[in-house]
C-alpha cells in the first residue's frame, strides 16, 4: 500500500469525529480553525456548536455587537479573535465569500495557514495547511527532522507537492495528520503504533531510544515580569474582561478594577501598569471607558 493509502486507512480507524470535518461551509470551517488557534480541541467543542447556533451564518455574526461577542466567547480566551472573526464576517457580507486562496489572504486576520486550511477543507483543492503539528509529523517524514522549524515549510510544500495524490481523498490527508500528531506524533512519538514508519526518515532515530527533547523545547514560553507580574498579561487582561462581563452593563470603576484582578494591587506601583494594559484593550475593542468606568467594548 503507497503511504498517503496507509495514513487514511489508519484515518479511517483512528481519526476522531469532529462537527468541522462534516461540512465544506466555509464559515463552520472558518468559526473551528479560529477557535483551534491556542486552543485544544476539548475545549473548542464546547464552544463551536453552541456558537453556531447563536451566529449560524456569516450575516448573524456581522450584525453581532461587541458585548454579544465578548459574552460568546467568554471562557474561550484570546478575545480579540472573536471580535476579528465578527470582523472577517462583515467584510465577506460586504465583498462576498472569497473563492480561492489567494482571495482568504486578503482579509485581515487570515493568514497562510488559515487560508490553506479553507482551501483544502471548503473548496477541496490540493494544499496544505501547514501548523505546528502537521509541520512536525511531515518535517520527520520527509527529512529526518526530530524537531522541525519553521524555516523548512518551503521544502516540506515541495515534498509535499509530488506526494499528496490527485485523486481521491487528498483533502482529507491534513485532517488524519493533525490526528496522527496529537495521538502518535507527539514532542517523543510512540512510532511503533505509526502507519508511516517505515518510510519516515526519523522513525529509526526515534525507535533507538536515545532521543532527548532540546532543552530550549522545554523551557517556558519567553516571559518576562512587571513586579510580581509575569509578561505577556494574558492572564490580567482575561481576568478584567471576565470582571467587567459580570458586571455588565452597568460597568466597574478604574478604581476599583486593580483589585478585582490583582489582590496585591498597589495603587502607586501598579497603575500605570493597569493603564497600559486597558487601553491596549480598549483600542481591540473589548472594552471602553467613560468617566472612568469601564464596561465591555
Ligand atoms: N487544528 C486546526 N485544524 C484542525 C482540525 N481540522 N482538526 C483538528 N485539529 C485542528
Amino acid at each position: 500500500m503507497i503511504t498517503v493509502q496507509k495514513l487514511l486507512s489508519w484515518y479511517d480507524r483512528h481519526g476522531r469525529d469532529l462537527p468541522w470535518r462534516k461540512t465544506r461551509n466555509p464559515y463552520h470551517i472558518l468559526v473551528s480553525e479560529i477557535m483551534l488557534q491556542q486552543t485544544q480541541v476539548s475545549r473548542v467543542l464546547i464552544f463551536y456548536s453552541s456558537w453556531l447556533k447563536q451566529f449560524p451564518d456569516w450575516k448573524h455574526l456581522a450584525q453581532a455587537t461587541n458585548t454579544e461577542i465578548i459574552h460568546a466567547w467568554s471562557g474561550l480566551g484570546y478575545n480579540k479573535r472573536g471580535l476579528m472573526l465578527r470582523d472577517i464576517a462583515r467584510e465577506i457580507v460586504k465583498k462576498g465569500t472569497p473563492q480561492t486562496r489567494e482571495t482568504w489572504m486578503t482579509l485581515k486576520g487570515i493568514g497562510p495557514y488559515t487560508a490553506s486550511a479553507l482551501t483544502a477543507f471548503s473548496l477541496h483543492e490540493r494544499v496544505m495547511p501547514i501548523d505546528t503539528n502537521i509541520r512536525r509529523v511531515l518535517g520527520r517524514f520527509f527529512f529526518g527532522l526530530l524537531f522541525p522549524d519553521p524555516k523548512k515549510d518551503k521544502q516540506i510544500q515541495k515534498k509535499i507537492k509530488a506526494w499528496l495524490p490527485t485523486h481521491g481523498r487528498f483533502y482529507d490527508v491534513p485532517q488524519a495528520l493533525f490526528d496522527l500528531a496529537s495521538s502518535v506524533c507527539t514532542k517523543i512519538p510512540n512510532c511503533v503504533s505509526c502507519p508511516l514508519r517505515k518510510e519516515c526518515h526519523a522513525a529509526q532515530k526515534f525507535l533507538s531510544g536515545n532521543v532527548r527533547v532540546p532543552k530550549n523545547m522545554i523551557q517556558k514560553a519567553k516571559e518576562t515580569h512587571y513586579r510580581n507580574k509575569p509578561y505577556p498579561d494574558r492572564i490580567y487582561r482575561g481576568r478584567m474582561l471576565k470582571c467587567v462581563r459580570l458586571h455588565d452593563p452597568n460597568g466597574v470603576d478604574m478604581k476599583e478594577i486593580g483589585l478585582h484582578i490583582d489582590p496585591s494591587f498597589d495603587r502607586h506601583l501598579d497603575t500605570e501598569w493597569l493603564k497600559n494594559m486597558l487601553e491596549r484593550m480598549i483600542k481591540n475593542g473589548l472594552l471602553k471607558k467613560k468617566n472612568n468606568v469601564i464596561t465591555l467594548g
